[in-house]
């Protein structure tokens, strides 16, 4: 069974990757380390990608920003996931409030892509969002 975990180098995200990874799934991340952009340079996500590499052997990185709608298209139609859990985010409030279009495209339109994706390519594949602080 094949996971897709959006913001895998993230807080919640990697360790979602890490439990299922012990349940026997095939884990894929999805993360361009926005983080780093956002909240540089504490915010640099690379050591958490590397982690999760070491202690999932078989674990898969993509490198694409959830607000890329072709990326993510052509990622869902070929990966095909069994199950998407979504905490891709732009989980600052404050920040938020510096760069409303950047926080809405990520955490609103990020999530439609990823929603239109799964429902063009992968229907029956279940989408688990994080609970988000705008809902989303
Ligand atoms: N941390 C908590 O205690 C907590 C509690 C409840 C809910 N949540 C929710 O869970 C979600 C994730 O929170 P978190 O604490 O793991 O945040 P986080 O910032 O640690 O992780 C988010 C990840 O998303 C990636 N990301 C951001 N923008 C991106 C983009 N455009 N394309 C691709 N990747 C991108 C970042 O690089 C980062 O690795 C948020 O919606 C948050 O509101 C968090």
């Amino acid at each position: 069974m094949k996971l897709l975990v959006t913001g895998s180098s993230g807080l919640i995200g990697s360790e979602v990757c890490l439990h299922f990874a012990k349940q026997g799934w095939k884990i894929h991340g999805l993360d361009n380390n926005q983080r780093a952009i956002s909240f540089r340079p504490q915010g640099d996500t690379r050591w958490n990608q590397r982690r999760l590499k070491t202690l999932i052997p078989d674990f898969v990185h993509h490198e694409i920003d959830i607000r890329d709608r072709q990326g993510i298209l052509d990622l869902i139609e070929n990966l095909q996931p069994d199950a998407i859990v979504h905490t891709t985010a732009q989980p600052s409030h404050n920040l938020a409030a510096t760069i409303p279009f950047d926080d809405f495209d990520t955490n609103a339109v990020g999530t439609l892509n990823l929603l239109e994706a799964t429902r063009q390519f992968a229907p029956s594949s279940p989408v688990l969002r994080c609970r988000n602080y705008d809902s989303t």
